[in-house]
């Protein structure tokens, strides 16, 4: 962006005074020294080297935004992004089986649902956006060579006339965010652990509605209630039922146990927010 392109945001200064002025404050209430100031810069030089300035942000803040944004919302629970999603996955049509390797680790879960408007209307043909780490916590793109496998448990599924989706997936586990870097470095030292429950992404998207960032998780899993982005909201916890009987396992053509999960989102109308 060249400076001669920027022009004058009352926003911005609103916003930009406020931050410097609850800054200051901080150094005064904290008396700050040289040599902490020093080390602020330093930690926030060494996180913009290693990339982990969108990790850092999420992991610290977008929760709280996410708060914020959603006050008042109405329809499914949003939750964060996160710092691990890409766009243009596959896109693919529902029933569908999420990109996988050959000998993808874990088990399988198929996830169904359906996509409504607020008054229970079907949401024909929604955009269902999915991301999971796999069954060892690796996001594709970030922990996984793009050369094994590109878009690995990530797609763009079209939901059916009546806002129907099923996936086939992976069971993701709880998983450590990068903890070897300066994020890492600036939980340990301040006592946190680096773990969030085990989740897989949504991004629901229909036109005329507000497109909704969310996340499930699974219940049970043992930092359900201590995620270190705190973004876990109740309604998000869903049971992945596992089911071993033969009969059911033929249905699938599973070779071995496998879960299933479900999940009905509600849009909110795009009108809704704009009002
Ligand atoms: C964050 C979110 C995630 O979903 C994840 O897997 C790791 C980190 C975050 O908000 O920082
Ligand atoms: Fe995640």
């Amino acid at each position: 962006m060249s400076t001669s392109s920027i022009t004058p945001s009352p926003r911005l200064k609103a916003v930009f005074d406020s931050l410097l002025v609850t800054l200051r404050q901080f150094i005064r209430d904290h008396r700050i020294s040289h040599d902490e100031y020093r080390h602020a810069v330093a930690f926030m030089l060494e996180t913009a080297e290693k990339g982990e300035i969108p990790l850092l942000m999420d992991v610290l803040l977008e929760a709280t935004v996410d708060q914020v944004e959603s006050e008042g919302h109405r329809g499914t629970a949003s939750s964060v992004e996160g710092p691990f999603y890409v766009a243009n996955a596959p896109a693919m049509k529902t029933p569908a089986v999420l990109p996988h390797r050959a000998n993808e680790p874990g088990d399988v879960v198929f996830v169904s649902g359906t996509v409504r408007a607020a008054d229970g209307a079907p949401l024909a043909g929604a955009i269902v956006d999915v991301w999971q780490a796999d069954a060892q916590g690796a996001y594709s793109h970030f922990n996984i060579p793009e050369a094994e496998a590109k878009f690995n448990l990530r797609a763009r599924i079209s939901a059916d006339k009546d806002g129907g989706f099923e996936f086939q997936t992976w069971v993701p586990s709880s998983y450590e965010i990068p903890k070897h870097g300066p994020t890492g470095d600036i939980l340990k030292a301040t006592g946190r652990h680096p773990w969030r429950p085990a989740h897989i992404h949504f991004r629901l998207s229909q036109p005329g509605f507000q497109t909704l960032t969310t996340q499930l998780f699974v219940a049970g899993d043992p930092y359900i209630d201590s995620d270190v982005v705190g973004a876990v909201k109740a309604p998000l916890v869903i049971n992945f039922a596992r089911h071993e009987n033969p009969a059911e396992l033929r249905e699938r053509g599973q070779q071995r146990p496998f879960y299933t999960a479900r999940y009905d989102f509600v849009l909110a109308s795009a009108l809704a927010k704009a009002a």
